[in-house]
């Protein structure tokens, strides 16, 4: 008997993964990553420079990423049958031996993993190993503490409707938002109301190549999908 490792490979600097995920990555014999179709996959391009060449790659190619919508029934009936189609061949992967499945950041931070982890449940042995976020490499290349003190820091998906947003965003000291893509205009509005667009940063590929950090209000009309904004805490006294 095998089992699925799945390894937080941290922010995007190769230098930021852990020892452990490091030294797995390089033993591995079967490695999957989630990708878009034709892509390599940013988990895969961390990995690299230490992956065996003679390791057995499974790309998991989304079926769907933006083309149909999120709340298009159609989305979550392909994603279920993609997500159950590979729980199954990693399971019988692992019923034999070690399978490492690739995971940027923290695997149990918002990652994809999820999905197969919940399938595989009682089914296979799991072993997990945490990451650095890309929010701590985001707020780590801006400079500044993130939180000190009492600060209450909130993390938010800018797919969240406008009016929660907004209120999420009034309601805290620290804020982090993912996801943000073609939620952009949203996320400016909701930060503008709470009187906080000018503090908010944008930091585009935390720690990869072509990392940009800037302030919110000097970023352009689009983002590219590895971008998180920020709002430092101001040290919340009790
Ligand atoms: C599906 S979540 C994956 C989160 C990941 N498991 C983690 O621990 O950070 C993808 C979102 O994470 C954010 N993200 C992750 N790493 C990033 C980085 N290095 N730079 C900018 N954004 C990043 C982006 O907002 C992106 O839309």
């Amino acid at each position: 008997m095998g089992k699925v490792i799945c390894v937080g490979l941290g922010p995007g600097d190769p230098e930021l993964m852990s020892v452990r995920a490091d030294r797995l990555v390089r033993a591995a014999r079967h490695v999957a990553y989630f990708c878009k179709e034709g892509r390599q996959g940013h988990a895969r391009q961390i990995v690299d420079g230490i992956i065996s060449p003679d390791a057995v790659e499974y790309s998991m190619e989304y079926p769907v990423t933006t083309e149909i919508p999120l709340d298009d029934p159609r989305y979550n009936e392909m994603m279920a049958a993609f997500y159950a189609d590979w729980s199954a061949k990693i399971a019988t992967v692992a019923r034999d031996t070690d399978i490492v499945v690739l995971c940027e950041g923290d695997p149990f931070f918002y990652g994809s993993f999820m999905h197969l982890h919940a399938r595989l449940q009682g089914k296979v042995e799991i072993e997990i190993v945490p990451g650095i976020t890309g929010m701590s490499g985001c707020w780590t290349s801006t400079g500044q503490p993130i939180t000190w003190g009492d600060d209450v820091l909130t993390v938010v998906m800018a797919t969240l409707p406008e009016a929660e947003l907004s209120r999420r965003i009034g309601d805290t000291d620290a804020l982090v938002v993912m996801k943000i893509g073609r939620n952009l205009p949203k996320l400016r509005r909701a930060l503008e109301k709470s009187g906080k667009l000018q503090q908010a940063w944008l930091i585009e590929r935390g720690t990869m190549p072509g990392q940009k950090v800037q302030r919110l209000v000097d970023a352009g009309e689009s983002v590219p999908y590895f971008s998180i904004a920020v709002v430092h805490g101001q040290g919340r006294r009790p």
